[in-house]
């Protein structure tokens, strides 16, 4: 991805940490979904007070933009951190890994972890779930 995308994905996703409601567990994070089109969706972590419905930032992003009708995605930034403090790299939990596999071409697809908009690393959707179960298997 270049810079300036890179940039501005990780800025939006800082921003919408900012609207984080993690209560509970105090940690923050933000997410900058990027369309195949070029439009951003952005996702915050939602907590509950039974846990269990907590939701992720990722999966908030992607939800909301498969719920406007998208369907073709090429990259996901995520920043998070306790108190909203980045102070290092956040990796999404294997169940947001599952739900990209689900829209997104693992050889294709990248995942981008922010600090801030000048650091960050880049990966594959295939180099955070290897042997992934996704569509194709259910064919
Ligand atoms: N969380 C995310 O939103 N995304 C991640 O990639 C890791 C974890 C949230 C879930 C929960 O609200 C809090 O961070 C602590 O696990």
């Amino acid at each position: 991805m270049d810079r300036a995308m890179a940039q501005k994905l990780a800025g939006q996703a800082i921003e919408a940490m900012g609207r984080a409601y993690a209560p509970y567990s105090g940690f923050q994070v933000g997410a900058a979904l990027l369309t195949r089109e070029g439009k951003i969706y952005l996702g915050c972590n939602i907590e509950n007070a039974a846990y269990s419905p907590s939701n992720c930032a990722e999966r908030t992003a992607f939800f909301k933009a498969v719920s406007e009708g998208e369907r073709h995605f090429s990259a996901i930034c995520i920043v998070g951190g306790k108190g909203g403090a980045l102070t290092g790299y956040t990796a999404p939990c294997g169940v947001c890994r599952q739900v990209m596999r689900e829209f997104c071409d693992p050889e294709i697809f990248r995942v981008v972890l922010a600090v801030d908009e000048e650091h960050w690393q880049e990966y594959l959707l295939k180099d955070l779930l290897p042997m992934g179960f996704g569509p194709e298997n259910l064919k």
